[in-house]
């Protein structure tokens, strides 16, 4: 049967404010990767993320997908001196109970070099950081995409990712799962399975065994955040999508969310600015 879900990425509480100011020393690197930071004047807080989660939040509600899942970043500084997971609680307590919310780590959940210790405090927020779920007959994955990134302070967690997409994907693909979906943070690559390594995807060694078994068991797939903008590529069947962000985007693309149907031959996916919202989510 048919269903909808709706993907968000990088709330990223207290973003705005830290890219506000005249002297932004990440403004550079970000325009080295084609990335817009617009110059404007200094703000503290989160004001405007707690807008844009806001309408996040009520559009589900008034949407009713069948789950919400929101892919990383949820928070811009992991240590919260402004109670930026506060605010994001408070906001999520406002969905229907009858919506699952589903949470995937980003790097500014876990910093840029995972360690025991941050990803312990990640689950103690958010609950588990690899693990998967169905709905009607399909099955969604949710993985950890900073440790891909940068294992080298927790290898056994990388080693344990692959261990468990490899035994999940068989068991998903073995019960005759109708589509299987990924959901992680950085999205592998943004035009060709071969490129160069950056901060904005996973680096070649390890985006290649992840490729690999996405291709091997069907995934059709990859919904990403990261990147603040939305980007669509491709390898073979597989479609790798990156989702402009809920709170400050950094390409010509507004704050909003994607759309996405499930039909038992297909899913189709759309993004819209909270601005350009449908009334209602129609499914054939
Ligand atoms: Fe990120």
């Amino acid at each position: 049967m048919a269903f909808s879900f709706i993907q968000l990425a990088d709330p990223q509480f207290g973003m705005h404010a830290g890219l506000s100011g005249p002297d932004n020393p990440n403004r550079g690197l970000f325009a080295d990767l084609g990335l817009n930071v617009p110059r404007f004047p200094k703000v503290t807080g989160f004001q405007y993320e707690t807008e844009r989660y806001e309408m996040a939040i009520a559009a589900a509600n008034r949407l009713k997908p069948e789950f919400v899942v929101t892919c990383g970043d949820m928070c811009n500084d992991k240590d919260d001196p402004t109670d930026e997971y506060a605010e994001l609680m408070r906001i999520t307590g406002k969905l229907s109970k009858s919506i699952p919310m589903y949470w995937v780590s980003g790097n500014h959940d876990i910093t840029n070099e995972p360690t025991q210790e941050s990803l312990s405090r990640y689950r103690k927020l958010y609950g588990d950081d690899l693990y998967s779920f169905d709905r009607e007959d399909s099955h969604f994955v949710v993985l950890n995409s900073t440790v891909c990134q940068e294992p080298s302070q927790v290898w056994d967690e990388w080693e344990k990712q692959v261990e468990f997409l490899t035994s999940d994907l068989m068991e998903a693909r073995g019960k005759g799962s109708r589509h299987i979906v990924v959901f992680t943070h950085h999205p592998p690559f943004l035009t060709s399975v071969n490129e160069a390594d950056s901060w904005l995807v996973l680096p070649r060694e390890r985006r290649r065994v992840l490729i690999d078994l996405f291709v091997k068991y069907g995934v059709s797939h990859v919904f990403a955040g990261h990147w603040h903008r939305n980007h669509y590529s491709y390898f073979g069947d597989l479609q790798i999508v990156a989702t402009s962000s809920v709170g400050f985007p950094l390409g010509n693309d507004p704050s909003g969310l994607r759309i996405v149907k499930v039909y038992d031959d297909r899913m189709e996916h759309e993004f819209y600015g909270f601005d350009e919202l449908p009334g209602s989510i129609e499914l054939e």
